[in-house]
């Protein structure tokens, strides 16, 4: 019979090695994301943005905002920016990447886990 030492072992295992599991597919889903950023035929996010915390980035643009402190900004918020700028800023130079098929929402989802964790202020 399982005793409730036995029981909490368990329980404790479990939790811990979901733990690990979270941390190493974040960990994906920030590369990935790197990657739809600095590649010009995914994101092309370098052409206009240098990254707060990531200064290898190279030939990055300044037309537009440097990137920092995205982790402070709402998830949905960073999502409707990549997806569609023009909602909120009908005059914005910035490419609605989304809306327009260049990139998928799980590569947006990845964009967002990038520069949150990248642009964290420390
Ligand atoms: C052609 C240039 C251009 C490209 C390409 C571009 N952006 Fe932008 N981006 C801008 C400009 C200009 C602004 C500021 C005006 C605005 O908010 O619309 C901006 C604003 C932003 C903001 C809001 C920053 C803040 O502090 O409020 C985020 C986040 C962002 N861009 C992310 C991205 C990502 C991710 C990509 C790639 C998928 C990208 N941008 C591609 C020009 C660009």
């Amino acid at each position: 019979m399982i005793n409730a030492k036995k029981l909490l072992a368990i329980a404790i295992i479990s939790t811990i090695s979901a733990t690990v599991a979270t941390a190493a597919s974040n960990e994906a889903l920030i590369k990935e994301g790197r990657k739809v950023f600095v590649t010009k035929k995914l994101g092309n996010c370098l052409a206009c943005h240098t990254v707060q915390g990531d200064p290898n980035i190279p030939q990055a643009g300044d037309i537009g905002p440097k990137l920092s402190n995205l982790d402070t900004y709402p998830k949905d918020y960073l999502f409707n920016k990549i997806w569609d700028p023009n909602k909120t800023n009908p005059n914005t130079v910035m490419p609605a990447m989304g809306r327009g098929h260049r990139i998928t929402k799980q590569q947006i989802d990845a964009l967002i886990a990038y520069l949150q964790a990248t642009t964290k202020t420390k």
